[in-house]
């Protein structure tokens, strides 16, 4: 597949250009940012643009958007008009329209749109999906969900935490991922009723924390927070409790618990898993080779979408559309004390 970089001089699109040069089935055609000589520094001897035209006349199959959400809209549009797939960076968009539009544009234009929840594929995440679909633990019965990290001394940039540019806070920002895996282990999330807080840093329109509970059509819930003051550092945890067991999945530092019963309060048998591979690794090289192996999975998986593979790890547009629109709900919820229904996606094609 040719590929094309968009924001490949970025700190997350250096890693999507590293991992375009390592997969076998993938070539790095082109790539494009604000600046030639940012453009040119992180190009590896592809083409290197700034204007968007000029990238789009490289014959190319798809494009990596790994640019600030609030620009993302007209270049998705661009790469769907041109006839190209897309996989952009998390949050889709900074609003529930720009979603909406993009993911619209993908299904029009007959492309496919991966959504950047790489988290899907931390191997302590995947665990605990693979453990929640073989039924080891038996029925499912409920979830709960984390993200959360310090907040603002996190951020280089403005647009970053900034809800003009952002969409808002924690919500959209560390939370989007676990809204979306809350979402994968769950199939979809109808219902959203919490409270969103804003008391530390009173960033206008940025929550600090939300706290919600997510329901899905089933009737399966989950508990969720996303945080920007988690005083402990950066953290994602993931719990499923089924009628026959537990299973945790934790980063950082990556941990699995798995708690297995032949009935509701039998006799259990626990297990623990460290990844003592990645903490080392991650000592060696910091959080980014744990993160580039995930784009590299992401990558594998979005060539495998274009291929028409079916029962792929990677989030799709509705999730991407899904993750923004709960992310947007939950401030409603909070001024009106009701809970937000979504309409069910159904099975868009993008
Ligand atoms: N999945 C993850 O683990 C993860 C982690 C961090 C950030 N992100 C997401 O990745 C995206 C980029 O974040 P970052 O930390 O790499 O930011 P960054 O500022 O380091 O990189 C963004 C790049 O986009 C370029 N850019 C901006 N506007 C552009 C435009 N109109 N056309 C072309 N290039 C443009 C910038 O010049 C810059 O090189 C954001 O959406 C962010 O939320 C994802």
């Amino acid at each position: 597949m040719r590929i094309g970089v968009i924001g490949s001089a970025g700190k997350i699109g250096q890693m999507r250009v590293a991992t375009i040069l390592s997969e076998p089935k993938a070539e790095l055609v082109g790539v494009m940012d604000v600046s030639r000589e940012m453009a040119e520094r992180h190009s590896h001897g592809a083409p290197a643009f700034t204007a968007l035209d000029e990238f789009l006349a490289v014959p190319m199959d798809a494009v990596v958007i790994s640019t600030p959400a609030h620009v993302r809209e007209p270049l998705c549009l661009a790469a769907f008009k041109a006839g190209l797939h897309v996989l952009t960076e998390k949050p889709l968009s900074n609003t529930v329209e720009g979603a909406r539009r993009i993911r619209a544009a993908g299904c029009a234009a007959g492309k496919q749109l991966g959504a950047g929840f790489n988290m899907r594929y931390y191997p302590a995440f995947s665990y605990v999906k693979d453990v929640m679909d073989s039924g080891q633990i038996g029925e499912i019965d409920h979830i709960r969900i984390y993200g959360g990290h310090e907040g603002l001394g996190k951020f280089a940039h403005d647009w970053e935490y900034q809800s003009k540019f952002s969409g808002g806070g924690a919500l959209w920002d560390v939370g989007i991922h676990m809204t979306d895996m809350a979402r994968h282990l769950m199939g979809e999330i109808s219902r959203v009723y919490g409270v969103a807080t804003n008391k530390v840093w009173k960033v206008e329109g940025s929550e600090d924390n939300a706290m919600a509970v997510f329901t899905a059509p089933s009737g399966l819930s989950a508990t969720y927070q996303a945080s920007w003051n988690d005083w402990n550092g950066y953290k994602s945890m993931v719990e499923v409790y089924g009628s026959k067991g537990m299973v945790r999945g934790v980063y950082a530092p990556m941990r699995n618990d798995l708690i297995v019963m032949d009935r509701p309060g039998g006799a259990q048998r626990r297990s623990t898993k460290r990844y003592l591979d990645i903490a080392v690794r991650e000592k060696l090289k910091s959080w980014k080779a744990t993160a580039v192996q995930s784009f590299a999975d992401e990558l594998a998986d979005f060539i495998g979408l274009v291929e028409g593979r079916k029962g792929l790890r990677i989030a799709d547009g509705d999730a991407g559309l899904r993750a923004v629109e709960v992310a947007a709900a939950l401030p409603v919820s909070t001024r009106t004390g009701q809970p937000v229904e979504l309409e069910i996606l159904g099975a868009g094609r993008a």
